[in-house]
């Protein structure tokens, strides 16, 4: 029998999308289908077309409730299907609320998508740690991640059976979407006021090298920043010495990686209130999902 094979095309700012598209590619493998992930970034440089594949997966972070930029660049891209032709994809999404609202991050792309002779059949979200806004306690990343790492590879294999897996419509999703679209011009302006503390900067390069959109120049006084950003805070996020000034989204700005292994003492997330009902109802759904796989495991 001839091996099936999938692609997830990927946007990944700092990491947490990759993790979970790390997953997935895990178990898709030891279901014997071979996983290639993708990394979108300007150009999108030798980027495979799907028609090479059987099965096809985007996955993405929740910019301002949307998809970035770069994810419908990307649609725009794919190559256009024939009349009768039909290509089913799936979408995985992280962000750091469970917020319903969120849903609507995928209605524009999906709509590109399907005047392209795509059509989405599943869609999971996972809550993973904020790389803006503000930071998680170590402890919340920790059970984040714990909780994703269980719950992946039961929805990994959702996908892989062609289940339909839609997340439920919000009304007027397109319109509060559409208005805060606002973020893609926004944040490429933005993107051109960044600043560096050239007494913190150790000149090691690192944001330079990782920026998607190739946006961050080093010269001999400091800085450049062009007018491609996406705002996907990786240079900000994994700068070491926290030297960077992100303009406007200074006061949300993350730095750092997360401890995801944490075990130590409880620790206080700095808002322990906010988004509280909906942090538990995902929490909740998650463990009842995993104890029903599980038990329908024991069972079978
Ligand atoms: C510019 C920007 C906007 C964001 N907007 C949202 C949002 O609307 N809702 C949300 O839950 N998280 C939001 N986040 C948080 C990220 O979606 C979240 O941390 C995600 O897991 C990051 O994934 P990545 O590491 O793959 O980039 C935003 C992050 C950034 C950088
Ligand atoms: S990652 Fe930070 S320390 Fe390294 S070159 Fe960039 S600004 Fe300087
Ligand atoms: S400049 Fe920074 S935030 Fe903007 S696209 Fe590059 S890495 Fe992402």
């Amino acid at each position: 029998m001839t091996e099936r094979k999938a692609i997830i095309y990927l946007f990944s700012g700092t990491g947490n999308t990759r993790k979970i598209c790390e997953l997935y590619k895990k178990e898709f493998e030891a279901a014997g289908v071979s996983a290639t992930i993708y990394d979108l970034k300007k150009g999108f440089e030798d980027m495979p077309s799907p028609k090479e594949f059987d099965m096809m997966g985007i996955a993405y972070p929740i910019h301002a409730f949307n998809a970035p930029h770069i994810m419908l660049e990307f649609a725009k891209r794919l190559p256009a299907l024939g009349k009768g032709e039909r290509k089913e994809y799936f979408i995985l999404k992280s962000s750091g609320e469970p917020l319903k609202i969120n849903n609507v991050s995928s209605y524009k792309l999906i709509g590109v998508l399907k005047r392209r002779g795509y059509h989405c059949f599943a869609e999971y979200h996972y809550v993973m740690p904020y790389n803006m806004i503000f930071r998680h306690s170590d402890e919340t990343a920790a059970r984040m991640w714990d909780t994703a790492k269980r719950l992946a590879p039961i929805e990994a294999k959702e996908v892989l059976s062609g289940a339909y897996h839609r997340l439920s419509r919000v009304p007027f999703g397109h319109i509060f979407a559409w208005i805060l679209r606002i973020e893609h011009p926004a944040m490429r302006v933005n993107g051109r006021h960044f600043k560096v503390d050239m007494t913190k900067c150790i000149g090691c390069g690192k944001c330079e090298r990782a920026c998607p959109m190739g946006n961050i120049k080093r010269t001999a006084e400091g800085f450049e920043f062009g007018g491609d950003c996406l705002m996907c805070a990786r240079c900000s996020f994994g700068c070491p010495t926290d030297a960077f000034d992100i303009a406007l989204l200074d006061g949300w700005r993350v730095n750092g990686a997360y401890d995801f292994a944490y075990s130590g003492e409880p620790q206080q997330d700095p808002h322990p209130k906010y988004c509280k009902r909906a942090y538990k109802r995902y929490f909740s759904e998650a463990e009842q999902k995993i104890l029903c796989a599980n038990a329908k495991n024991i069972v079978e």
